[in-house]
């Protein structure tokens, strides 16, 4: 198939609109990532930012505005396109939304047969290792999801997404609820990613340490709109209290 290029960003977002019935939640949204670069999106719980994932990844449809991946506007992609396009994104769900009849090495195999190119039994146990062994769980690999603790299933989803080395990753919340130094390790682990295969990624993510760490640029969603835009220093020294309280409790 026809793999779209562009010069361009690789995620451009422009005037983005969403509601559901008489809930308006992304109002005028507009964000751009270029290649290789990692963007944080912080907001209040319940202001979208989920639904702005769900929509990158044609998960949900969009009213109004526009999303192009690579230079292809997601709202016109066929389904082919569509699963063809996925299978250069990895998503991290909030849920982590691991298959619970399937072992981990099952769950991080099906990505690999639905997506990936045809592969010996010996190479997708050899990226599946790999893979596992990069987010520090090579002894999980025959355990069932409801043997994981929360912070293992975290973990698990996130190898999941990134066993097809995608170009684009979408990490919603990828550190909430994981102790500081698993949290310090999925961060150091997204930077990684980052420098090794130039990941172009949104971050959805209210763990300072993890935006501090992991982000080029930040934008603050508030009433549906990227409300401000800038660096960490930058966002935290704002003069706006809408911007700077959401960095209250950090270190200076
Ligand atoms: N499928 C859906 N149908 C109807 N309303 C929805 C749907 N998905 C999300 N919403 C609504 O959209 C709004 C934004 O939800 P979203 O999950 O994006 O929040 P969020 O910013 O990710 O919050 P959190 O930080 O708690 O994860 C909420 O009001 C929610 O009720
Ligand atoms: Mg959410």
């Amino acid at each position: 198939m026809e793999i779209a290029t562009s010069n361009g960003p690789v995620i451009d977002i422009r005037h983005l609109k969403k509601s559901f019935g008489s809930n308006h939640v992304l109002t005028d949204f507009n964000l751009s990532v270029n290649k290789g670069e990692n963007v944080v999106v912080l907001g209040k719980s319940g202001c979208g930012k989920s639904v702005l994932i769900k929509c990158i990844v044609g998960l949900l449809p969009y009213d109004q505005g526009s999303i192009r991946l690579f230079g292809k506007e997601v709202s016109a992609m066929s389904q082919k396109e569509l699963d063809h396009f996925r299978s250069r994104i990895g998503f991290v769900f909030q849920s982590s939304a691991l298959y619970d009849s399937m072992t981990v090495g099952e769950n991080l195999e099906f990505p690999l047969r639905h997506h990936g190119k045809e592969k010996t039994k010996a190479e997708t146990r050899a990226i599946i290792e790999e893979t596992l062994a990069n987010v520090g769980l090579s002894h999980a690999i025959d355990l069932m999801p409801v043997e994981l603790s929360g912070g293992m299933r975290k973990r698990i989803g996130l190898a999941r997404a990134l066993v097809l080395k995608p170009e684009i990753m979408l990490y919603d919340e990828p550190t909430t609820g994981l102790d500081p130094v698993t949290g310090k390790e999925i961060s150091q682990l997204m930077l990684q990613m980052q420098e090794k295969y130039h990941t172009t990624s949104i971050i959805i993510s209210h763990d300072m340490n993890c935006s501090r760490m992991t982000a080029n640029r930040m934008t603050v969603m508030i009433n549906g709109i990227n409300y401000a835009d800038g660096t960490f220093e930058q966002l935290k020294s704002s003069a706006d209290a809408n911007v700077n309280s959401f960095f209250e409790f950090t270190a200076p």
